[in-house]
């Protein structure tokens, strides 16, 4: 998704600006390009702009091309195909105004019929081009003025950064659900729509509230709402290092963050466990005994990856706290007009704590009175504000497109809910200690089992050949196997489809053949039999099979072997070869296992 850099103080602005694309990368775009001041009122704007990555923009730097305040931006396509016009910064017609954009406006039709009626030349397909018009055509005196003008026109989504040439000492950016955050410095002062770009210049971040705007020079800054009273928004200290942002010996994000799981599942435990009660303690849950016990059900709201950690997290809870539990995707949940239950206890999880869908269904259910908790990554981010109280996954940065390590951190945080939850109620104290010595085991079998990366490698290019996959599981493995599917088919685009090995027989047998391998969850349950009874039927239809078990499947082709943890948390551990399975075969595909096609980080647009 799109990225906003922003920088004002003393030093040369332009490889600052890269180096805060650069860092913004991994989000997925398809241009850019940086505004600056050239020097003083009589310098003016230059902007340049590219199609494709920052390496091209960078190579297409004019010569003179200094100053020590501009913004910058990787675009996203929405409005318009992705090439050198439409990528941002916009200008208005006198290019006195420079603007860069993340979000979409939903009235840009409208206002660009208004604004062209007025004599307006438009020269881009964009909705963000209306912006940089509407500020540069405001009569108003100062550039917060226009801006606040300018927006007061907007319906739907923005984070912007506006320079103005008449207006060299200042950048002023706004915020209406898309991030932005302020970045404090030493007579300098940073902005971005992430703080992966500002963590190597400051830790000391400010996060505007949808609805803020600020003020950016070099040795100040102050934050106003939009109708233009004075908010008191103040630093806070980012946790996240700049060194957990690079590669560290690895040839991709996604290898580094699969190897980044035992110290992450660490770190989430770290501090929360209660040897004494048999529970844990989650801190920012906000919910008392009396409240725990009053909830009747949950329902756990995420997207794609995070909506299968939420599949297993709702598993869990029936199974430790039974309290009726279930997950939906918020995209689909937010449409539905759904019926908002006050015993129900609402779960929104998210990694980066932006997307849009999740954040418009928090908002929907807020709005009707709910509970609603966050299970989340990114401290700070607008799903962890928006929420009654959650708890924090402490992943660290994932950088990858593809979630792995969060998938993991979010389903051991589920583990500690589900844990909390069942010892308010009926979860006797022997289970509760059971769970711990479980939750306590997983570092070291994330370990186990990428020590056997290299057989999992080989068994990726065994199958690297197949043109579609079938992922099986039951119950527990069901959400495992559609995990790892949606991984596989997003770094390798081999396509790849998930069923309830229940299901079997009621339709997707019709496609077991020789040429249509299957990937089958098998622990060690109550279920074996009958997940050894599924093997059995593919093989009579001459499929081939890779399964993930506890113990060597005789049926399967090749088996996955993994360690066996208690059969409630079985599910955190099934999925990681999995992942490793599906970078090994992207990998043997040569993809761009950090940038699949088509993806971006975080969706915060519809
Ligand atoms: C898949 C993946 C996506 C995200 C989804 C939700 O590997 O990363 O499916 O899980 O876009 O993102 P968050 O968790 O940031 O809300």
């Amino acid at each position: 998704m799109c990225g906003i850099v922003g920088y004002i103080g003393k030093r040369d602005v332009a490889p600052l600006l890269l180096e805060g694309l650069q860092r913004l990368e991994y989000r997925g775009y398809d241009s850019a390009g940086i505004a600056l001041h050239a020097g003083g009122k009589a310098g003016g704007l230059k902007t340049a702009k590219a199609k494709g990555r920052v390496r091209e923009l960078e190579a297409r730097l004019p010569k003179r091309f200094a100053g020590t305040t501009g913004i910058a931006h990787t675009r996203w396509a929405t409005h318009g195909a992705p090439n050198d016009v439409n990528a941002h910064p916009h200008m208005d017609n006198d290019e006195k105004v420079a603007v860069v954009h993340n979000g979409i406006i939903d009235n840009a039709s409208e206002l660009r019929a208004r604004l062209t009626a007025e004599g307006v030349t438009f020269l881009s397909d964009t909705d963000t081009e209306v912006l940089a018009h509407l500020v540069g055509r405001s009569q108003a005196e100062t550039l917060e003025e226009k801006v606040r003008e300018a927006v007061r026109h907007i319906e739907g989504t923005y984070g912007i950064a506006v320079l103005h040439a008449d207006f060299p000492d200042r950048i002023v950016v706004a915020r209406n659900g898309s991030p932005v955050v302020l970045g404090i410095g030493e007579k300098e002062m940073f902005v971005s729509s992430d703080v992966a770009a500002l963590v190597s210049h400051t830790r000391q971040v400010v996060t505007l509230d949808d609805g803020e705007m600020a003020t950016l020079k070099a040795d100040d800054y102050r934050t106003y709402t939009t109708e233009g009273s004075r908010t008191s928004a103040q630093p806070t200290t980012v946790e996240w290092e700049a060194e957990s942002y690079d590669m560290g010996g690895h040839d991709t994000y996604m290898h580094k963050e699969i190897y980044e799981q035992a110290d992450a599942v660490d770190r989430a435990l770290r501090g929360r466990i209660d040897d004494r009660f048999s529970t844990v303690h989650l801190g920012g849950l906000n919910l008392d005994a009396r409240d725990a016990r009053a909830v009747r059900r949950v329902k756990i709201l995420g997207c794609g990856t995070s909506y299968h950690a939420g599949q297993i997290g709702a598993q869990m809870i029936e199974e430790l706290a039974r309290i009726p539990a279930d997950a939906e995707p918020a995209s689909e949940f937010r449409y539905r007009n759904p019926v908002v239950d006050p015993d129900t206890l609402y779960i929104a999880v998210s990694q980066s704590g932006e997307t849009y869908d999740v954040l418009a269904a928090v908002q929907e259910l807020k709005r009707k009175g709910a509970r609603v908790l966050g299970l989340v990554n990114v401290v700070g981010s607008a799903i962890a504000r928006e929420t009654d109280g959650g708890i924090y996954v402490h992943a660290g940065p994932e950088v990858c497109v593809v979630s792995t390590k969060c998938f993991t951190n979010m389903v051991v945080s589920f583990g500690l809910l589900a844990l909390h939850l069942g010892r308010t109620r009926d979860l006797s104290v022997a289970d509760g200690k059971r769970i711990i010595e479980g939750l306590r085991k997983l570092p070291a079998q994330i370990s186990e089992i990428l020590a056997n990366e290299g057989e999992i490698e080989k068994l990726a290019a065994e199958y690297a050949d197949a043109k579609s996959m079938l992922f099986i599981g039951r119950v527990r493995g069901y959400p495992v196997a559609r995990e790892a599917s949606l991984k596989l088919k997003e770094v390798s685009y081999i396509h790849a489809e998930a069923y309830p090995a229940s299901e079997l027989k009621h339709g997707p047998l019709a496609l077991i053949e020789p040429a249509m391998p299957t990937v089958a969850i098998v622990p060690d349950d109550e279920l074996l039999e009958k997940n050894r009874a599924a093997l059995e039927e593919i093989k009579a239809r001459s499929g081939r099979i890779l399964a993930v078990a506890h113990q060597v499947q005789e049926k399967a082709d090749h088996t996955i072997v993994v360690p066996k943890n208690e059969h409630e948390l079985d599910a955190i551990l099934m999925g990681i070869p999995l992942q490793l399975f599906a970078y090994h075969t992207a990998k043997a595909m040569g993809r761009d296992i950090d940038k699949p096609r088509n993806l971006a980080k975080s969706v915060t647009v519809e």
